[in-house]
């Protein structure tokens, strides 16, 4: 308001002082004009009444000058006008003014003797008093003055000045409105609106960049300003991120992460990893070797570790050029794009092979440990070639870490039930973990193993057992309780046996969440279901999705019977629903496997047959290996994924569907008997033997409301997001790492 206020007095006074300062010389000119306009006036009067007074002055008709005079007065402006003698004498005068002349004689007889104009006042009049010489005969002169009344001139003048001040007083209110106005419109208004868009700009209200700033004065200030906006963006941009890296540094693991706690807390040993199962499968493909990555959780969870962390991962090489590729040790670096670490081969013979692993590892311990109702087979042969190859294992493992002081070993699943106990028989500072990926089953069912006792007894020569569930470390610690005789501290889920302690806990193992977006990446365009169902030959609408190593304990059987009914069940949805399955061939040898593989073709066929229509199929079966790659392409386009294991230790394929889901789309159907089933709690769980149920939820899958299937979708990425690979190596290393080996005597 001051400003405004400063600005309006300024502005007055400027106009002011340019108003009066005209005004003044405008008040001068009228003035010097009026008066040369009766002084022209009585120039032309005195030159008629010069001629008159002549010759009367001539005659000395004083009389007559005196008409004379009385004839020139009262004439425009006039009052009168004056005679006299070179002496200064009056000789006539109009009688008007005579009586006011006599009173101002000395006054006059001074402008007469001067030679000069001058004004008297008579009265409220003033008289402009102008003379003039007059000749009169040879040498006569007389002085005759005029006595004109200038009054109305100063009137004038006066009117000049009031018609100034009056027009200065309209100007000064209207200057006063129009500053007002003006500074209103183009200053306040747009100051208080840039005000008010940087406090939304300092309160975080305000995104865009552009200030409501127009107009030129604004220009370089709404230009600083944008850049301010955009910089403060940036900044605020770049401190969300930070405390966002920062929250996520605290609570995330990365490859980076583990990398740093293994070298912190392993004190620079590497780490040994046993398994099975090779990451990578060295395969003869007419006259070229090609590498595969096995189907599996455990590979699928393991790899990623390995590549972070680095080390030796011993395992079976069961690939036909296995060994065309290895060094005289056997041992090669992987991954063959990448290498990150060592992969140490072991070759079994056909007959160990068939023993340990068809035999007792996947006829006997498999289905003792899946509730699938698939009877194990228990033959005493096979049992040796276990105890054989895990003493084969053993060998090579000791052989590995004879070098290492204290080195750390992970040992994976049920084929290598002994070898903890063996490796600890020759290496008690050894630090050993077994991770049991499969479900434990309840005593009752467990105890049909005529091998139990070697069983447990082997497993306990580990320091730590990880399981999945806390429910499976239950089954376990019940089984140990009724087969051998040891201490169990059920407040701890310890067991101590001949003086040496083994922890029970649950690790839930996962995936790298970040894993489908490289998948994704490598693949030639974006997956898209029109052109994936195109070169399967059908048209649909939606898509179901079930991605399996072909097993028993899968499920799957069931599932594509629930596709059956759930297309009788809801007709609409013929020629427009289509299952796809992925099916990688597993354990082909076992008889088992063969008849389940026979039966589920002979299943979908049926189906098939059943809803035949032109392009399109109810279910199509896939069955080969997959490449990671292209897994994560069907991932992607699925509407609903159907995770339906009878009993399932965990299922990484539940997890790697969430992963992959970046879009957050698509339903997960899961399994209430699959471990992952804990950790998904979004998921549509389901009973994989109600086939009813099932139907039902493939429909609900499909008729879900999109904001519901977003939430669902973001909340288990979340959970997989947080608790990845990482974490559950890092969680496992570190409880290993933790346990006091006091109990040894060392190398
Ligand atoms: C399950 C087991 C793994 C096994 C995988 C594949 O996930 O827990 O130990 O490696 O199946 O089976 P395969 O017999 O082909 O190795």
């Amino acid at each position: 308001m001051k400003i405004t206020l400063r600005l309006i007095l300024s502005l007055i006074v400027v106009v002011v002082t340019v108003a009066l300062v005209s005004a003044w010389f405008h008040v001068r000119q009228e003035r010097v004009k009026r008066y040369a306009e009766v002084r022209a006036q009585s120039a032309l009067l005195g030159e008629g009444f010069k001629d008159s007074a002549r010759h009367n002055l001539e005659t000395g008709n004083t009389p007559r000058l005196q008409k004379v005079a009385d004839k020139f007065q009262d004439q425009k402006r006039l009052e009168g006008v004056a005679v006299y003698a070179e002496n200064g004498s009056l000789l006539a005068a109009s009688s008007g003014i005579a009586p006011e002349i006599a009173g101002r004689a000395r006054q006059i007889a001074g402008l007469l003797a001067s030679g000069e104009e001058g004004e008297l006042l008579f009265g409220d009049r003033k008289i402009l008093v102008h003379q003039t010489e007059l000749t009169f005969g040879e040498s006569g002169k007389a002085r005759v003055a005029f006595f004109s009344n200038v009054s109305f001139i100063e009137l004038e003048l006066f009117q000049i000045w009031k018609r100034t001040l009056m027009r200065l007083l309209a100007q000064m209110v209207l200057i006063s409105l129009v500053t007002l106005l003006v500074i209103r419109w183009n200053l306040v208004d747009p100051i208080a609106q840039m005000a008010e868009w940087m406090k939304r700009l300092r309160i975080g209200e305000e995104q865009g960049s552009t200030p409501p700033l127009k107009g030129d004065i604004f220009a370089p200030i709404a230009k600083e300003a944008t850049t301010l906006a955009k910089n403060l963006q940036a900044a605020r941009n770049a401190a969300q991120k930070e405390a966002r890296l920062r929250q996520e540094g605290e609570s995330l693991w990365t490859p980076e992460r583990l990398k740093e706690l293994i070298k912190i807390k392993m004190d620079g040993r590497p780490l040994f990893v046993v398994s099975n199962r090779e990451p990578y499968m060295h395969l003869r493909e007419g006259k070229e070797i090609k590498a595969i990555v096995p189907a599996g959780g455990l590979v699928t969870a393991l790899d990623p570790i390995l590549k972070a962390a680095g080390g030796t991962w011993i395992a079976h090489g069961s690939g036909d050029a296995d060994f065309e590729v290895t060094d005289e040790h056997n041992r090669i670096k992987v991954p063959p794009e990448e290498p990150a670490y060592t992969l140490r081969r072991i070759a079994l013979t056909k007959e160990e092979e068939d023993g340990y692993y068809y035999g007792f590892s996947n006829e006997g311990i498999w289905p003792l440990c899946h509730i699938a109702h698939i009877r194990p087979i228990f033959r005493k042969e096979d049992w040796e070639h276990y105890y054989a190859v895990n003493k084969k294992f053993a060998d090579t493992v000791l052989e590995e870490i004879a070098d290492v002081k204290e080195p750390c070993v992970l040992i994976q699943d049920y084929h290598f039930t002994l070898l903890p106990g063996m490796i600890k028989a020759q290496r008690p500072d050894a630090r050993v973990a077994v991770f049991w990926h499969i479900p434990w089953p309840n005593p009752e069912t467990f105890g049909i193993c005529p091998w139990q006792k070697e069983l447990v007894m082997g497993l306990l020569g580990a320091d730590l057992i990880g399981f999945q569930t806390q429910f499976y470390c239950n089954n376990f610690l019940d089984t140990v309780d009724r087969t051998i005789e040891s201490r169990i501290d059920w407040e701890h889920f310890t067991v101590q046996k001949e003086g040496h302690p083994t922890l029970v806990k649950p690790f839930p193992i996962s995936v790298d969440f970040t894993q489908p977006d490289r998948d994704a990446k490598q693949l030639p365009e974006k997956p898209d279901p029109v052109t994936v169902l195109k070169e399967l030959g059908i048209k649909a609408e939606k898509i179901g999705l079930g991605v399996d190593r072909i097993d028993y304990t899968k499920g799957m059987l069931e599932r594509v019977k629930a596709v059956e009914r759930f297309l009788e069940k809801y007709p609409d949805y013929v020629k427009k629903f289509t299952f796809i399955q992925l099916g990688a061939p597993s354990r082909t040898h076992i008889p088992q496997y063969h008849r389940f593989l026979a039966e589920l073709h002979a299943e979908v066929d049926r189906i098939n047959w059943r809803f035949k229509a032109k392009d399109w199929k109810a279910i199509v079966f896939l069955e080969k290996h997959h490449e990671h790659k292209e897994i994560t392409k069907f991932y992607k386009i699925a509407d609903t994924c159907l995770v339906t294991s009878l009993h399932d230790g965990m299922n990484l394929v539940a997890k790697e569907f969430v992963a992959a889901s970046d879009d957050h789309r698509g339903v997960l159907i899961l399994s209430r008997f699959a471990g992952a089933s804990r950790d998904l709690k979004d998921a549509l769980i389901v009973n994989p033997y109600d086939i009813e149920q099932m139907a039902d939820a493939i429909y609900y899958s499909l008729n879900m409301p999109k904001p519901e299937v977003e939430e669902r979708m973001t909340r288990m990425r979340q959970e997989i997001h947080e608790n990845n690979i990482y974490k559950w190596a890092a969680n496992l290393t570190e409880e290993l790492m933790k346990l006091r080996m006091d109990n040894f005597t060392g190398v």
